[in-house]
């Protein structure tokens, strides 16, 4: 690059890899949907693995996971996280090509997954299957990451660092930090190593964690979302800036200590499952003053949920995540964890996270951010927007009712016991009783699905549109020099 091209640059943000990892968002969404779907159907109709072992539910199950999160998640946080620091920094990403290196690590690491979990190759630890070498190159790409990120918080031409950074901070540190403790292993050969751990403490560190990669990565990284885009699309100022900072200190604090509740009953010293339980309570108290500090920025502007379907997937996701967020903190009482542990409630209260909390969230920013990337005024189709709202939005209720019921029916026969003793229902007769409720959640799958392709096929119509105009803008960053010829 010339020397007169760099500087004329420095005058704009690099919205280039914004736009890479938007439309990977979006791919990914798709794929990691789709196997979604594909597994709610095995689990319907266990014939649907066409007996092709590639295809078997257990290697299916976290190929789904890791796309969901860390494809279609982790693209939508890297476009936000870069969107969000530049444009609350007035400044360009310190460095272009570390921010391309963590695009094509990222989308390497992701390829490497879909090929490697089908083929069985595992750690065999929940949301941290991938085997060694791929557990190096994430640590590689996440530092890079990291420097970038911090680096461009660095560089900043404001002295303030605006709340959504925090957040984006938060979740960057900790991921790292959660990766390179739980990845640690001994390899014995290229596709497969031993934990470093044993036992209980095995499980302890894989469930710290574990819960911290839902307090982290699919909380604390869209928390930064919707600090930056609530505001944005609602053109409120944050409903508390105070509140925005006490959010920030408790939630981070009281995330790290409650990873116990996903081992309740278990050989864990039972003070230990405690702990988990007590913090998880108190985590009901930050998750629900983020979530008030968001809803109420709207405090003035409500009659604009009317007709603005983008702002509605951003506020309706905060309804998800106060849900959730209550759920989970019930169910980490352990008397309520003996009927929901094993049973699709938990499998509900996921998805009741996933779909309308993350997916809603990362969606509604999305639709903001991608006619800016392409010049355009709005999405190609603002039909199909509220199209997607409400089949996404009726698939979650689908989803999470079918599970809730099934979870509490499945709790129930299997601790219902007989005058005698025995006891009163066989396993197989709740899997049974099950049934209806599959076919139900994949209905609810379908439409969640169908909503993310109408998305996928508006986004690309808006992204041609703008190619055809050669309308793809280069942002000036404000205050900055005049570019030099
Ligand atoms: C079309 C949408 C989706 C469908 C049909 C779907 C379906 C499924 C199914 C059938 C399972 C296995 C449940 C079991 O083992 O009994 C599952 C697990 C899971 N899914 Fe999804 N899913 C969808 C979207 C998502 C999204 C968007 C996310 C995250 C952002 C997500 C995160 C997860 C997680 C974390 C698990 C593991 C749950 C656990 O271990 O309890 N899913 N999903
Ligand atoms: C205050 C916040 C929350 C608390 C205290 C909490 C608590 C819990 C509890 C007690 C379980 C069941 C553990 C078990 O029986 O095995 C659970 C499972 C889970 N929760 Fe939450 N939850 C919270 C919020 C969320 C949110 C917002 C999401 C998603 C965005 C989420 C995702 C998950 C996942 C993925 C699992 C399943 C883990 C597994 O077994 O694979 N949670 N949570």
């Amino acid at each position: 690059m010339s020397v007169a091209m760099a500087a004329s640059r420095a005058g704009v943000y690099n919205d280039k890899v914004v736009r890479q990892f938007s439309i990977m968002a979006v791919v990914w969404g798709v794929v990691g949907m789709l196997v979604g779907v594909i597994i709610a159907a095995q689990l319907t109709w266990p014939e649907l693995n066409l007996g092709i072992e590639w295809l078997s539910y257990g290697r299916l199950r976290p190929l789904h996971t890791n796309a969901v999160i860390f494809a279609f998640g982790g693209c939508a946080l890297f476009a936000t996280s870069y969107y969000v620091v530049q444009r609350t920094c007035h400044t360009r990403v310190i460095s272009d090509k570390l921010a391309a290196f963590t695009f094509w690590g990222w989308q390497l690491v992701i390829v490497l997954a879909a090929i490697t979990l089908p083929l069985g190759y595992t750690q065999g630890k929940e949301y941290a299957e991938l085997e060694w070498p791929i557990d190096l190159l994430i640590a590689v790409v996440w530092v890079a990451y990291a420097v970038v990120f911090f680096g461009t918080v660095g560089i900043r031409k404001v002295r303030h660092i605006y709340v959504a950074n925090w957040f984006f901070g938060a979740f960057i540190l900790a991921v790292a930090m959660l990766h390179i403790v739980n990845s640690a292993a001994l390899p014995v050969s290229m596709t497969k190593s031993y934990s470093a751990y044993a036992g209980v403490q095995d499980a302890m560190v894989q469930w710290w964690y574990g819960h911290n990669a839902v307090g982290f990565f699919l909380t604390a990284g869209f928390l930064g979302m919707m600090y930056y885009f609530i505001p944005k699309q609602a053109e409120r100022p944050v409903y508390s800036y105070r509140l925005s900072i006490v959010h920030f200190w408790a939630l981070i604090f009281t995330y790290m200590w409650a990873g116990p509740h996903h081992l309740h009953y278990t050989a864990l010293p039972d003070w230990v499952q405690s702990i988990g339980m007590v913090f998880s309570l108190i985590l009901l108290a930050p998750s629900w003053g983020g979530m008030i500090n968001g809803i109420m920025t709207l405090s003035g502007a409500w009659h604009k949920l009317r007709d603005d379907p983008i702002l509605r997937f951003l506020i309706v996701s905060l309804s998800f995540y106060g849900m959730s967020t209550f759920e989970g903190p019930m169910m980490s009482i352990k008397t309520v964890n003996a009927l929901s542990h094993y049973t699709d409630w938990t499998v509900g209260h996921v998805h009741s996270g996933a779909l309308g909390w993350v997916g809603l969230v990362s969606m509604g920013s999305l639709y903001f951010l991608i006619p800016r990337l392409f010049g355009q005024k709005k999405m190609y189709s603002v039909p199909a927007i509220e199209l997607h709202f409400w089949t996404a939005t009726i698939g979650i209720v689908l989803y999470i009712a079918a599970m809730w019921i099934a979870g509490v029916m499945q709790g129930l026969m299997w601790r219902a016991i007989n005058p005698d003793g025995s006891l009163t229902y066989t396993f197989v007769e709740s899997v049974k009783a099950t049934f209806p409720f599959y076919v139900i959640r994949l209905l609810g799958g379908l439409l969640y699905l169908g909503g993310m392709c109408v998305m996928a096929w508006n986004v690309y119509m808006t992204a041609r549109q703008g190619m055809r105009q050669g309308a793809i803008p280069e942002v000036r960053i404000p205050n900055a020099a005049p570019a030099q010829a």
